[in-house]
């Protein structure tokens, strides 16, 4: 959450700085600031709301400079105010800071500080931070060995701080430098011609440079107009390796489209093929994965998968344990990352543990995986961004390679994670019991699926006319079993967090268990009734709902034979194997939540008080 920017070069600074946040307003976006250094000083501008209300207050300002940082944030503590925007300024005027994280001990050092005659202008725990700074810097001497004042001043201050971290630092004393530091909040490098931008997410330098170096948690890194260093908490130097960004600038703008949501939902089929690419077996009957660092052997040994993650991804782990306990016949379990990591949960020798995340920066996953590395497992991992906390600090892993994906609510992220959950259920079904044939079938159904999820894109149109009829509810359940159930948890969410209707997702037989009683003519109800062993429970099921006047939208497989009448409108997806099925059916609910959504006039892509990675507890 928050988004963070810095630039040091020969360039105006200021609109880097606010292009920057623009591209990063999707990680938080309740107000915004931008601080330069300046002949000695510090200018700020900073506002609640928008990146585009700062943009009209800094021209209205003149804010110029060529060295300077700015902020999007994403409030945890005070409210949503211009005094509660970041940069803050330290009391005395030297040092302005912008934070990305959370500082648990912020009110004992606020309580020193004031001690000490340090006075605070916001409600903020972030304003201890250069406080704190400018307490260590008056006592610091001119010169330590080899470091700057300015540096080491950071360095002592982060050394008394409990809580995460992504920081840059202006100081008035020297101009044209940031020192940056990160602690479980990300934090990039670009490494441009001439100029250096610190940003929490590539896509806020990828326009300027693609080399980049990914800090590491620990590290501090100090810019200055020529060139840059790292070091950590500890003072050891530390040899920056500088990486290439892969995908470039179009690849994280809109294009042709109205939101990035839409977009994303689009790109879905090349999505898929970009996520599958290169890993099929020669022989086309199995997968391949490149990353994983653990044999096919010691693979096989495994007794039990566990799967963390949270929210979307959560969701696709939930597909994934289907499959997998399905086809490789192998126990899954599947634990919200952030329960996983308190509850203390018995793993055994003979299991793997898996975390699933878009961003690899939510803070719960990765310590659900640092909980399972410190009790000895190997873990592997499910991620889109290369280079994030969570890919670095896995055993191994496997790239979802969708591309950059801004749309807070996840789509391409979440049908390429089934896609990848789909072809670990096969890679292990095929070490046991799944035969030649049998893989072959699963991996050409694979093959298909971007075809499929192409075609079923087509009904965008009818959809979109079933979104006006369905718009004006207050609240919605999403029905399914089997594999599908949690596809009716993840249309809940997406029409809960885009929409704001409220919306449930049941597995549908546990209807009469209790949610039945919400069912009137005013809350609809959207069923996944594919064509299957269990299809005429699941036509009962919509009886019920019928005979208590819900309205029912049904999502079927073609040629399902649907009884007449019993759902008021009917979409229909494309028959597939059961590996596919569940990358298909997504395609309706993110449609029909993104048209509801728009028809409520709502900002689909910032929808209110969430943000695209949730870097906080
Ligand atoms: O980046 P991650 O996959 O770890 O994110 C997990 C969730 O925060 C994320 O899926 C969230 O639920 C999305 N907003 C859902 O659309």
């Amino acid at each position: 959450m928050c988004g963070i920017v810095g630039y040091v070069g020969k360039q105006n600074a200021v609109s880097i700085i606010l292009e920057g946040l623009k591209r990063l307003e999707y990680r938080g976006y309740d107000s915004a600031g931008v601080c330069v250094e300046k002949g000695r000083k510090l200018d700020l501008v900073k506002k609640a709301g928008r990146v585009d209300n700062l943009a009209k207050a800094v021209a209205k300002h003149r804010l110029a400079g060529t060295t300077g940082i700015g902020h999007t944030r994403w409030a945890t503590h005070g409210g949503v105010t211009d005094e509660n925007a970041h940069p803050h300024v330290s009391s005395d005027e030297k040092f302005a800071l912008i934070h990305n994280g959370v500082i648990e001990n912020y009110a004992q050092i606020k309580t020193f500080l004031s001690g000490k005659g340090y006075t605070f202008q916001s409600e903020t725990d972030t304003e201890v931070l250069c406080n704190l700074i400018a307490y260590h810097y008056a006592k610091e001497p001119a010169r330590t060995k080899g470091h700057s004042r300015f540096v080491e001043s950071v360095r002592k201050t982060l050394r008394h701080v409990e809580g995460t971290y992504g920081i840059a630092v202006l100081c008035v004393d020297f101009p044209g430098e940031i020192v940056g530091a990160r602690k479980a909040s990300p934090l990039i490098l670009g490494v441009g011609d001439n100029e250096y931008i610190l940003a929490s997410d590539a896509s806020a330098l990828v326009s300027r440079t693609q080399n980049v170096v990914y800090l590491k948690d620990g590290e501090i890194v100090h810019l200055t107009p020529k060139n840059f260093s790292i070091s950590t908490l500890d003072q050891a130097d530390v040899s920056p390796v500088v990486d290439k960004i892969t995908w470039s600038i179009a690849d994280s703008e809109l294009g042709k489209h109205t939101h990035f949501m839409e977009k994303e939902i689009f790109e879905q089929p090349t999505a898929l093929e970009n996520a599958m690419r290169g890993r099929f077996s020669a022989d086309g009957s199995t997968a391949q994965f490149g990353g994983l660092n653990i044999t096919a052997s010691e693979f096989r040994e495994m007794e039990r998968f566990m799967f963390c993650a949270c929210g979307t991804a959560w969701h696709a782990c939930l597909v994934t344990e289907h499959l997998i306990e399905r086809f490789a016949r192998i126990p899954v379990e599947v634990d919200y990352a952030s329960e996983f990591r308190y509850r203390n949960s018995p793993l055994d020798a003979r299991t793997l543990f898996f975390v699933m995340s878009q961003s690899g920066e939510t803070i719960d996953t990765l310590a659900a995986l640092r909980e399972a590395k410190r009790k000895g497992y190997r873990v592997m991992a499910v991620n889109n961004v290369v280079g994030s906390s969570i890919a670095r600090e896995a055993d191994g892993g496997i790239y979802q390679h969708v591309g950059p994906e801004v749309g807070v609510a996840s789509t391409k992220a979440f049908t390429s994670q089934l896609l990848i959950g789909a072809m670990i259920a096969l890679y292990v079904a095929r070490m046991r019991d799944m035969s030649f044939s049998d893989g072959v079938g699963y991996v050409n159904a694979l093959k298909g699926a971007p075809d499929l999820v192409r075609k079923t894109l087509k009904q965008a149109a009818k959809i979109k006319v079933i979104a006006k009829k369905y718009a004006g509810y207050n609240d919605m359940l999403f029905l399914g079993r089997l594999s599908l159930f949690p596809l009716a948890l993840e249309g809940a969410l997406k029409l809960k967090e885009i929409s704001y209707i409220h919306a449930e997702g049941y597995p549908a037989a546990e209807m009469k268990h209790g949610p039945i009683a919400l069912v009137s003519e005013k809350c609809p109800s959207v069923f996944f009734a594919p064509k299957g062993e269990i299809f005429s429970k699941i036509v009962s099921s919509m009886q019920e709902i019928k005979a208590r006047k819900g309205p029912i939208i049904a999502i079927t497989t073609e040629g399902s034979d649907l009884p007449k009448g019993v759902a008021d409108d009917v979409i229909e997806i494309p028959e597939c194997h059961e590996a596919v099925l569940p990358i298909v059916a997504a395609i309706p609910i993110q449609l029909l939540s993104y048209y509801i959504a728009v028809e409520r006039g709502c900002d689909v892509d910032k929808p209110r008080n969430l943000a695209k990675s949730v870097t906080v507890e």
